[in-house]
């Protein structure tokens, strides 16, 4: 029965690995190692840039045909402002491009698209674009992609705090009525599940700054994979590798059964 089991799953495909019922509800990506990806092949950073918008059809594509209802890419960190200007410039008119000639593919997949961050630091014509495309989609239900652009959680939470102590100071609400859910409330993912899944290629280890709050029990998947060569299969590994994991929320393993 075993071996069995063995031959029947080397037989199936990644994709028919995954199981429908246990998809993660929300799965965000660390898009990481463009420049790297760019340098491994002697080109300028921004080559690794350009070819990482392939990656991103291939994960939104991925994720909508799958059926998983919220797919939030990282973009562009606070941070990533400190990069050389003509790296940022590029990254914005990058940005443009995508979203003129994505467009199609949200509303053929009846996408959804949305954004977190600071983003009035946009340029115009980025800020614009991203508002067009917000608002010619927002009644798609199949999936929302949420892009984090010019965000930092550090400066969410601070937004947060700032928020809702001007609501103390004005009576509006009562320090005592602060709680978990008033705080998701003023959260940039005020509409958005928490994270089940998050995944950060490049083999980097670390958060960087996204979604601090957010991915309090987030299943961590790393892959060495750097971003421009992320096809579907990358993301149906760490969703088959997410979906064997035991989520246990500060339970016992016996409490689950
Ligand atoms: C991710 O790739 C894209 C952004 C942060 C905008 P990087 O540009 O960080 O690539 P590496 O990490 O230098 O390889
Ligand atoms: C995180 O990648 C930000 C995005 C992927 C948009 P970075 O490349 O900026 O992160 P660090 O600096 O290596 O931590
Ligand atoms: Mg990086």
């Amino acid at each position: 029965m075993a071996a069995d089991r063995v031959i029947a799953d080397f037989n199936m495909s990644l994709k028919d690995q995954i199981v429908k019922e246990k998809l993660p509800n929300h799965v965000a990506i660390i898009m990481d190692g463009n420049g790297r990806w760019a340098k491994q092949k002697g080109l300028v950073r921004v080559m690794g840039h350009e070819n990482g918008t392939k990656a991103v059809r291939e994960a939104v594509e991925a994720s909508a045909e799958l059926g998983i209802k919220n797919l939030t890419l990282y973009a562009f960190s606070t941070e990533n402002w400190k990069r050389p200007k003509l790296e940022v410039q590029t990254l914005m008119k990058l940005l443009v491009r995508s979203l003129k000639k994505e467009i199609k593919t949200l509303q053929d997949n009846n996408i959804k698209l949305s954004a977190i961050g600071c983003l009035k630091d946009l340029p115009n014509k980025a800020y614009e674009e991203l508002q067009d495309v917000i608002e010619k989609t927002k009644d798609n239900t199949n999936m929302t992609l949420t892009l984090a652009l010019s965000y930092g959680s550090r400066e969410e939470i601070v937004k947060v705090i700032k928020e809702l102590s001007l609501k103390v100071k004005n009576n509006i609400i009562s320090p005592e009525s602060i709680d978990e859910s008033i705080i998701n409330k003023h959260l940039y993912t005020q509409n958005l599940p928490d994270v089940d899944l998050l995944i950060r290629t490049s083999g980097e280890q670390r958060i960087s700054n996204f979604l601090l709050w957010q991915i309090a029990y987030a299943e961590l998947y790393f892959t060495d994979i750097l971003w421009p060569d992320f096809k579907k299969e990358n993301l149906y590994k760490a969703l088959i590798t997410y979906q064997n994991r035991e989520r246990r929320f500060g339970k016992t393993s016996e409490q689950l059964t």
